[in-house]
């Protein structure tokens, strides 16, 4: 474990934020015992967890199989940080977990492919943004000294979740050992029925029409900004000084970027990830 600011340590290769983990639970992680009913969301951070958790959390209540717990982030707890004192074990099935682990983190036995992972991407213009501006309100996190210095350290990956490119790439190429449905953040604004249809489809609930309709009502932007279960809002406001819940649309990495920036990123993507064939919303 080697810390490399005040806030982050690389152990394994990956950037955890220091507190609420260690090297010891994340060991342990190789021997998680994988139910076949359980369900991964994996995405690099600022990329619609938050959003996505929501979806799935209703997807499965509307079904009739979960048990309630006080909010999202008890219901869909991270993996890599073990808040809760009870054994993960001992939980009901369907277990929900959220994470932004790369794949060589992930407990092995996802690999039976039994157990679903979804994973959220966003463009990283927006990501970059997104993510930037949380660093200002978020406490267990550095604040930059401005967005030009931000930019430098993501696109060195000096952050939490280390490198996006990384990350994109590695779970890509891992995906044929996983059961894995793969989901972009624009995908979910320009038609979330679509996209929340797709989730229940890959997760094999047979919601009505009426019941997928209510997912997305649960899951607008403006609902969950007043949904205090799922918007971070319960945090204490020491922790978090703005909103959580902040513009949650495509495009708004214009309002930052310079032009050498955005060109920037795109050669990054044209030479770190130009062999994936990915395709890229931006605006
Ligand atoms: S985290 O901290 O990694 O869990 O953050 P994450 O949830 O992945 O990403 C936060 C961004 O997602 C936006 N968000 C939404 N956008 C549209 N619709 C809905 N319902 C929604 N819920 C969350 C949130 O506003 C953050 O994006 P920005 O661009 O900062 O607004």
């Amino acid at each position: 474990m080697e810390q490399i600011t005040d806030f982050l340590y690389k152990y394994k290769n990956y950037n955890f934020a220091i507190g609420p983990t260690n090297a010891e639970y994340i060991d342990s992680l190789q021997s998680f015992d994988i139910q076949n009913s359980d369900i991964f969301l994996v995405t690099y951070p600022k990329s619609g967890t938050t959003w996505a958790q929501q979806i799935i959390i209703s997807i499965c209540e509307l079904d009739g199989g979960l048990t309630k717990y006080t909010n999202n982030f008890e219901q869909m707890p991270w993996l890599e940080y073990k808040v809760d004192p009870q054994d993960y074990a001992l939980r009901p099935s369907p277990r929900l977990f959220a994470s932004h682990l790369t794949p060589a983190l992930m407990p092995p036995g996802l690999k039976d492919k039994k157990a679903k992972i979804i994973y959220v991407m966003r463009n990283p213009k927006d990501n970059i943004v997104s993510f930037y501006h949380f660093t200002e309100v978020f406490s267990s996190m550095e604040t930059p000294k401005n967005f030009d210095h931000f930019f430098e350290e993501y696109l060195m990956g000096n952050v939490l979740g280390s490198s996006w490119f990384d990350h994109i790439r590695v779970w890509h190429s891992k995906r044929d050992e996983y059961n894995i449905l793969f989901l972009t953040y624009e995908d979910m604004v320009l038609d979330l029925k679509a996209a929340v249809t797709k989730i229940c489809i890959f997760l094999g609930k047979n919601l009505s029409e009426a019941a997928i309709e209510q997912v997305v009502e649960k899951s607008t932007f403006k609902n969950m900004k007043k949904d205090s279960k799922a918007n971070y809002d319960f945090l204490l406001k020491e922790m978090l000084k703005g909103d959580f819940m902040r513009k949650g649309n495509i495009g708004d990495w214009k309002n930052t970027f310079t032009v050498a920036q955005s060109e920037r990123v795109d050669q990054l993507l044209q030479e770190r990830l130009g062999d994936l064939s990915l395709k890229f919303i931006w605006e």
